[in-house]
């Protein structure tokens, strides 16, 4: 596939007017970008850029709202509800987010859930917010149906991914951002255009069955079987049910109908170690876990040990100084040089 690296701060200007030229407001577009470079920088291209045409394409339908006014209503000491107008899932998660930080600042914990919102990117983007301001991060959010209960032939759920951020006092902070799908849809995409057999497990024929011809695939598989699953519901229950929101196969399309409010739900949890545990004994023996968890000898065949989010983070470091790396068809419709080439996965 043909590529283009750029700087990230011009791809993010060129995704921000993009989506300023199809009506969204200022402040938000500069939002959805942010969240969409912090992927491309972390190698997550399945959630950076490539998403704009879509993106645009529902705003330009009515399905998301360009002027969406997010409120909060805050219903305990550590509890709120934001409602997100149905504005952009990445804009109503960082109000969440902030919202949920503020309470755990002052009463140790903030949990919020959000209702009425859209596609929200990379998780990571906002437990990385939490952790920034050395406290712990957790979200979850629901997506529509595309993965296998476990022992099922049809889809129930999303990739419906859970996402942790915890601090450190010097190394970079624990990331770990997860699908419970054993991989996205986009993978098995690739190896249909590669021509490539899938390893078993990460998808199903009609009929259930595992297949390793990606041609053969109906729907993906969990993670780890019934306990990617398991996950799989509790996200459902978390971001879904929680927040007054939908489930599983009722959870609106990301593709299709395009003119209509997805209402979506999300979940953030943000928790103050110092409430538990001495604050500064706790970032600090985060370092020696990260430390000794890298110096655990690797595996044959394997380089080194990491801990989760750090091959994120080394992309992102060598990403800031020489560039992201996006397809050029990708390139080519954030520069407005093709405008109805279709980005689907
Ligand atoms: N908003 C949505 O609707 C939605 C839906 C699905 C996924 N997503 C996003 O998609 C992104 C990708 O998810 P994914 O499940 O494909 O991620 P992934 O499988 O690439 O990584 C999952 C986790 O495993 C860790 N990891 C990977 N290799 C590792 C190694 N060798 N050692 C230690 N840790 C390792 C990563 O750091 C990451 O935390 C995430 O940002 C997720 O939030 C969003």
């Amino acid at each position: 596939m043909p590529t283009v690296v750029m700087e990230a701060e011009k791809v993010k200007k060129l995704a921000s007017r993009k989506l300023k030229d199809a009506g969204l407001n200022d402040d938000h577009a500069e939002k959805v970008a942010e969240v969409l470079i912090h992927a491309d920088l972390r190698n997550v291209n399945s959630h950076g850029v490539l998403r704009t045409k879509h993106y645009v394409d529902r705003l330009k339908a009515g399905g998301i709202n360009p002027d969406a006014q997010t409120s909060f209503n805050m219903t305990g000491p550590v509890t709120g509800i934001v409602n997100g107008d149905d504005g952009f899932g990445h804009v109503v998660g960082d109000t969440a987010i902030k919202h949920a930080i503020d309470m755990a600042r002052q009463n140790g914990v903030g949990m919020v859930t959000v209702i009425n919102s859209s596609h929200c990117g990379a998780l990571s983007y906002f437990v990385q917010k939490a952790a920034e301001a050395n406290l712990i991060g957790i979200a979850m959010t629901h997506t529509d149906k595309v993965v296998v209960p476990f022992g099922g032939s049809s889809p129930f759920f999303g990739t419906n991914p859970i996402a942790y951020g915890v601090p450190a006092k010097n190394n970079k902070p624990f990331i770990l951002d997860m699908a419970t799908s054993n991989v996205a849809l986009g993978k098995v995409l690739q190896a249909r255009e590669e021509g490539k057999d899938i390893p078993s497990g990460w998808g199903v024929d009609e009929n259930g069955a595992p297949v390793t011809d990606p041609n053969k695939v109906v729907s993906l598989s969990p993670f780890g079987g019934p306990k990617g699953y398991g996950l799989a519901v509790i996200v459902d229950i978390f971001s879904g049910l929680l927040a007054g929101a939908a489930f599983g196969p009722h959870i609106s399309k990301m593709y299709d109908d395009l003119d209509q409010k997805r209402k979506l739900g999300h979940y953030f949890c943000v928790i103050n170690p110092s409430f538990f545990t001495d604050a500064d004994t706790f970032l600090k023996q985060m370092d020696t876990m990260m430390d000794e968890i890298k110096q655990v000898p690797p595996a044959p065949g394997v380089k080194r040990v990491f801990v989760p989010g750090e091959i994120e983070q080394i992309h992102e470091e060598n990403n800031k100084r020489n560039g992201i790396r996006i397809a050029s068809s990708v390139y080519e419709y954030l520069t407005g040089e093709i405008e109805n080439e279709s980005y689907t996965n």
